[in-house]
């Protein structure tokens, strides 16, 4: 195993500590959420169902025994817990790596509590780093590429890849994003966005961190 995947396991571990049983969750998507499924499922403890985000998320919790619900079906989540692309000292990320990030914000939006699990290269001063990724109606890929080239981005069709909701996904290098919140917005204004990847009106209320010196656990720095 790689020493940034025994970083990611670290992370996932110990956020295990944070879900509380007999209560429902809601479950990301990534490698660093499959390495918080196994370990939650060996664990023990039993929540009452959880919310899955991706097919991949939900095949891995069937193997380890934890229920899946419907979000239809619950009226809140105790917790969310997920990974990140990049995120920031307020908390707030960039997401959608994998691609699944329009679930992800839903199940994250539903949940009281967000706990982001990320191994130390995911913790950025600035986000921007990496593409953000912009999920589009196929139709409208072009029209909302031209938008996204007049906010001072670089868009890049993630080629041979569609969304669980059949979409398409723009990657987008350049963007300035010293204004999370603004920009969250305003890309989601673009007619034929179904939703990009910035998580700054939703940010993570627990960043659990994997360093090689040890995990922490840490709160937004305002
Ligand atoms: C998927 C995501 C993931 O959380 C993000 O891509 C991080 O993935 P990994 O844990 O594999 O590094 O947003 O849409």
């Amino acid at each position: 195993m790689s020493r940034q995947d025994q970083l990611k396991r670290e992370a996932a571990l110990k956020a295990v500590e944070f879900v509380p049983e007999n209560e429902y969750i809601g479950i990301g998507t990534g490698s660093t959420v499959d390495f918080f499924i196994e370990a939650l499922g060996q664990s023990g403890k039993k929540v009452k169902g959880a919310v899955s985000t991706s097919p991949r998320s939900s095949e891995l919790m069937s193997l380890y025994g934890i229920p899946e619900i419907h979000l239809n079906d619950v009226m809140r989540l105790a917790v969310y817990v997920d990974g990140a692309d990049e995120v920031n000292h307020l908390l707030q990320m960039i997401k959608g790596g994998g691609g699944a990030h329009v679930r992800e914000k839903i199940v994250a939006n539903a949940a009281d509590r967000f706990i982001c699990i990320a191994d130390e290269s995911k913790y950025v001063s600035r986000l921007g780093r990496f593409p953000l990724p912009v999920e589009v109606v196929p139709l409208a890929r072009s029209m909302v590429s031209r938008q996204l080239v007049k906010l001072g981005g670089r868009p890049e069709l993630r080629i041979g890849f569609r969304s669980a909701g059949g979409n398409e996904i723009v990657d987008v290098e350049g963007l300035d994003l010293s204004q999370p919140l603004s920009m969250e917005d305003e890309i989601n204004r673009i007619t034929g966005v179904i939703d990009n990847g910035l998580f700054a009106h939703r940010p993570a209320d627990l960043l659990v961190l994997a360093r090689a010196s040890g995990v922490e656990v840490l709160k937004a720095q305002v």
